[in-house]
């Protein structure tokens, strides 16, 4: 028989970062390609108390349908954090719980973007966002970023020149560069935004990693007109396979989350919700996350010690000051899907730039995560990769 898919399934076909997984599965490789968090921060003891405290309060009612827009306790939790944390000050009717911040860059693209729709991203960006947005087949439009954010004068520029529908952005130590955008960066943006109608998707899964504990306001907590959608999860602050995460918009936008989630899926796990409301209820956050972020910086302080030792001069790696990840650059002309293929036969991954521009380019970009790999085994994945590097440069 013939089968015949959708034609959304070729635009669904999976890019570049499959090939640097597929290396991953190598037996004895050192992988910095995936952006997993570190299971030794998961709080496995206390997940487990809150699981048997959950069944033993609500027996049956723990694993019965649920609300759509999810556990009250927990949005309720959610908008007293989001108030302390981002200043970010909204009602618990304006929460939904979604499963994953996936879900939600799934869920924002069918509810704004029709076909050949102008789709602005960060350049680069998220590699997992691309995916999620091209299964709607927009027209991808990069804008200039640098270690401060995006640059306000490109994005009036093409918000001048062009009918653009929707905004991503990833303002808190970005997967994949690890930036932070300063203060001024975030008013700048507003500033622009506001002139024009247009939504912006911000994705904040990593503001609370950063190593020194501080925190900066989202563009969220500036907004006036409701053209933020904030998304944030509890995937890489407590731990991903709960998927649990949350959306927070304009009633009138919100309501077609609800709308998406009930389509979609009913609602999110009501085991695993009540699990984390119980989780956040009897442990401190704040503590867990002086844990989390200590193995972070520490495994970044590793990754960027044994680089500064092993890699030509030649290789730009930056120092985020948060978050899981590393970008590099290697001289122009060197392309790093080459090095990557070459660096899988001496057992070490990464993830090659061109996978996270919505554009084509940037063959000598890279980014490396120090999250997933052990501590002990990143200065010898450094030495195998500078290895290889030395042959290219
Ligand atoms: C920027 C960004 N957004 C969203 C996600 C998805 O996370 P989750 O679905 O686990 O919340 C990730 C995962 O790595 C990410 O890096």
């Amino acid at each position: 028989m013939e089968i015949k898919f959708a034609a959304r399934t070729d635009l669904m076909q999976a890019s570049e970062i499959r090939e640097a997984y597929k290396l991953s599965a190598i037996p004895g490789l050192i992988a910095f390609s995936g952006g997993a968090p570190d299971p030794t921060t998961f709080p496995v003891e206390e997940l487990k108390k809150s699981a048997v405290r959950v069944f033993d309060q609500y027996g049956p009612l723990a694993i019965q349908y649920f609300m759509t827009e999810g556990s009250p306790e927990l949005r309720e939790w959610i908008v007293e954090h989001m108030k302390k944390t981002r200043n970010i000050n909204v009602p618990v009717e304006e929460v939904a719980i979604i499963d994953g911040g996936q879900q939600g860059l799934d869920f924002t693209s069918k509810i704004f973007i029709n076909e050949g729709d102008i789709l602005l991203c960060e350049n680069p960006t998220y590699q997992g966002a691309l995916n999620a947005f091209k299964a709607y087949n927009p027209t991808f439009m990069g804008v200039e970023t640098d270690d401060d954010g995006v640059v306000p004068e490109a994005l009036r520029e093409v918000l001048s020149k062009n009918d653009v529908r929707m905004i991503y952005v990833n303002p808190d130590f970005q997967n994949p560069t690890g930036r932070r955008w300063t203060l001024e960066r975030r008013q700048a943006f507003m500033d622009v935004i506001k002139d024009f109608d247009v939504v912006v998707l911000e994705d904040d899964p990593y503001g609370d990693l950063a190593y020194d504990g501080s925190l900066m306001p989202p563009l969220k907590s500036y907004d006036e007109k409701g053209q933020i959608i904030y998304l944030s999860s509890f995937s890489k602050i407590v731990a991903p396979g709960l998927r649990v995460a949350w959306v927070s918009a304009s009633p009138e936008i919100l309501e077609k989350y609800i709308f998406a989630k009930q389509a979609a899926d009913l609602q999110a796990s009501t085991l695993c919700q009540m699990i984390i409301a119980d989780f956040l209820k009897n442990n401190s956050l704040d503590d867990h996350l002086k844990l989390v972020r200590k193995v972070y910086e520490r495994k970044g302080g590793v990754m960027i010690d044994a680089i500064r030792r092993e890699f030509p001069d030649s290789v730009k790696v930056n120092t985020p000051k948060g978050g899981l990840f590393l970008w590099g650059e290697m001289p122009q002309g060197v392309d790093t899907l080459e090095v990557l293929r070459k660096c899988a036969e001496n057992k070490v991954a990464f993830i090659n730039g061109r996978a996270f521009f919505p554009e084509s380019g940037h063959d000598n970009c890279f980014r490396l995560s120090f999250s997933a790999a052990p501590e002990d085994q990143i200065p010898e994945g450094i030495r195998r990769m500078a290895e290889v590097i030395k042959t290219f440069v």
